[in-house]
């Protein structure tokens, strides 16, 4: 036989059952799929600097600026008519030191954005990363022992002033991303005793060591100026220490927890959303996922919004209830 030979017949299937069936009308295919990306489920990262008339590009991360608080404005109205309900607020303090004390000034960078923004957008949720690393002279997530590492217990005290500080400014979700053992403990009665036991916490349970906060450090100005922070943040080897992280966080009293970063750990959200179904569950899409997908598609090697939109699909297939991403 050549290649040139007309088939004579043709293979007939014993089976009734045709899966294109049902992929081949383009509304029945919307119809019937599993997952779905809205507006409502995202939440947006937003840097924002001490300073007047400041609206720097993010090189690293395109379409992404620092604003001081004069330049909102547009941005949150733009915010808003995307009908995205929340933003996360980082802050790019004009001072730093030794114990990042700015992080709990009334008169701080993120205090200021959050009474901002409430007289912008009422209505717009404001979940506030809480961490030391912006505001610390030396970039770690915390206060420094007698031997340069992090002091883990030093720094749940501070946390939970911290914590309380963004509670008085009116944050609507405390998001503590420092990755110290007992943070969420130590921030919950924190804001107990302060009167604020119905303020929820999402914690940033399983973060990882992660290279794919690279842009993210130079956006926040807040890269670890020695060493690095694998003595707290999870190591990308480990699988089912994510657990422990998980189940320590909601006897301590989250609320909400977080896997991050999401692309590259998506066995990882996965695997938490099937022991705990019923705790709602965020992923991070981080600078470094976003960086690549820009990267990427400049050159034209890749289409932008098709390669992001299937990205968010599987973190959400994986088992995110929402996307934190830019
Ligand atoms: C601060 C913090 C980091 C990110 C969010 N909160 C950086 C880090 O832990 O080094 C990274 C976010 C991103 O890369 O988009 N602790």
């Amino acid at each position: 036989m050549t290649l040139e030979t007309p088939i004579q017949k043709k293979v007939s299937l014993h089976s009734s059952i045709r899966l294109r069936r049902l992929r081949s009308h383009s509304t029945l295919r919307q119809l019937i799929r599993d997952v779905v990306l809205v507006p409502q489920h995202f939440v947006l990262p937003l840097f924002i600097i001490a300073g007047k008339n400041i609206k720097n590009p993010i090189a690293s991360m395109p379409g992404c600026y620092q604003f001081s608080l004069d330049q909102l404005t547009a941005e949150i109205k733009s915010i808003v008519n995307l009908n995205i309900l929340a933003v996360m607020l980082f802050g790019i303090p004009d001072k730093k030191d030794a114990v990042g004390s700015s992080a709990w000034s009334s008169q701080g960078i993120i205090q200021q954005a959050i009474s901002e923004i409430k007289n912008l957008a009422p209505q717009l949720l404001i979940i506030t990363d809480l961490c030391f690393c912006e505001y610390t002279d030396h970039g770690h997530c915390g206060v420094l022992d007698a031997s340069h590492g992090v002091d883990n217990d030093a720094t749940l005290e501070l946390l939970a002033r911290q914590a309380v500080s963004h509670a008085k400014a009116g944050s609507d979700v405390i998001a503590p991303s420092g990755m110290m053992d007992g943070m969420v403990q130590a921030i919950r009665q924190g804001l107990d005793d302060e009167g604020f036991s119905q303020l929820p916490i999402l914690s940033y349970a399983v973060k990882y060591a992660s290279s794919f906060y690279g842009p993210f450090r130079e956006a926040a100005q807040g890269t670890p100026q020695f060493g690095d922070r694998k003595s707290y943040q999870m190591d990308t080897a480990n699988t089912s220490e994510c657990l422990r992280e998980v189940e320590l966080d909601i006897q301590e009293g989250a609320d909400m927890l977080m896997v991050k970063p999401a692309g590259a750990y998506l066995d990882i959200i996965y695997k938490i959303k099937q022991k705990f179904p019923a705790i709602p569950l965020a992923a991070y899409q981080v600078s470094g996922e976003y960086a690549m997908i820009k990267a990427a598609a400049q050159r034209g090697w890749l289409d932008e919004n098709a390669v992001m939109l299937e990205s968010l699909i599987a973190i959400k297939r994986a088992g995110a209830n929402f996307i934190i991403s830019y």
